[in-house]
């Protein structure tokens, strides 16, 4: 592994392409393995053991495609499983969390910040702590949207009925008068113009994606592991199951074709 190994990103399934998305933007060179646990999603579900389990097997399978880093593109393995996936590889380890927290931080001015998320990242508290590490005085209002991932995963991501969810969840929130919304979930992005509907337009929507690249990419710089070969960009899309919607909402949301691989 060295400069021209790829990036590795994984996900429990196509949320993580939001993270992809934004990398090619920023680092267009850069070849990049996806892998999406579809046999396995929703993560944010299950339990703590199964999701550092999951978050290993994940990087392992990253790790046999020689990549020189990993990005780990799900909020609830980044709740739960970034220590452990550091102290136990040795090779640098991106969560999803912190750049979202630091940005909300960032960008509220009323500080009151609502975070929404799977059951999992909320229970795990990790977001309210990531916060008040950049801003104590912040409240935090979080809550969890356990339908919002299958409905992406289902390619729902403008129907009616995705709007009647929304509805449902967000109404505690815009109670509580957040001015900027954190997109806890890597899926959530994809329904964005749901979300900002539902919301408003004077609510800030924070989606870590922009962050979590720029991050990589300080990371790859600093430790000279920037690509330096010529030559196109490789991307490589794996799944652990062949949903009938992967490439479809996968197409719909990066604006290309890709071919999934099952493996
Ligand atoms: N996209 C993931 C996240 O960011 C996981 C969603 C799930 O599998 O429940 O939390």
């Amino acid at each position: 592994m060295g400069n021209n190994s790829p990036i590795g990103v994984f996900d429990s399934g196509l949320g993580g392409l939001t993270v992809v998305k934004e990398l090619i933007r920023q680092l267009p060179q850069e070849h990049i393995v996806y892998y999406g646990d579809t046999a396995r999603v929703p993560y944010g579900t299950k339990s703590k053991e199964s999701i550092i389990r999951f978050s290993h097997e994940n990087t392992r399978i990253l790790l046999k495609r020689n990549v020189k880093m990993v990005v780990v593109g799900c909020n609830t393995s980044s709740s739960y499983a970034l220590v452990q996936l550091r102290e136990h590889f040795h090779l640098p380890i991106v969560g999803v969390i912190d750049p979202g927290a630091r940005k909300a931080a960032e960008v509220t001015r009323n500080r009151k910040v609502g975070v929404i998320a799977t059951p999992a990242t909320v229970n795990s508290r990790s977001y309210a702590r990531a916060i008040s590490r950049y801003d104590r005085s912040i409240q935090v209002s979080s809550q969890a949207c356990p339908l919002f991932v299958p409905l992406v995963e289902e390619g729902w991501l403008r129907k009616p009925v995705t709007t009647a969810v929304a509805r449902e969840y967000l109404k505690p929130l815009r109670k509580t008068g957040v001015d900027t919304l954190v997109l806890g979930c890597t899926h959530y992005p994809l329904l964005k113009s749901v979300l900002k509907d539902v919301m408003g337009a004077k609510v800030v929507l924070v989606d870590s994606a922009t962050e979590v690249a720029a991050e990589v990419k300080r990371i790859l710089r600093e430790r000279h592991l920037l690509r330096t070969s010529g030559g196109r960009a490789r991307r490589a899309f794996l799944i652990s199951d062949r949903p009938q919607q992967f490439e479809k909402t996968a197409r719909e949301f990066l604006g290309y074709n890709i071919r999934a691989v099952k493996i």
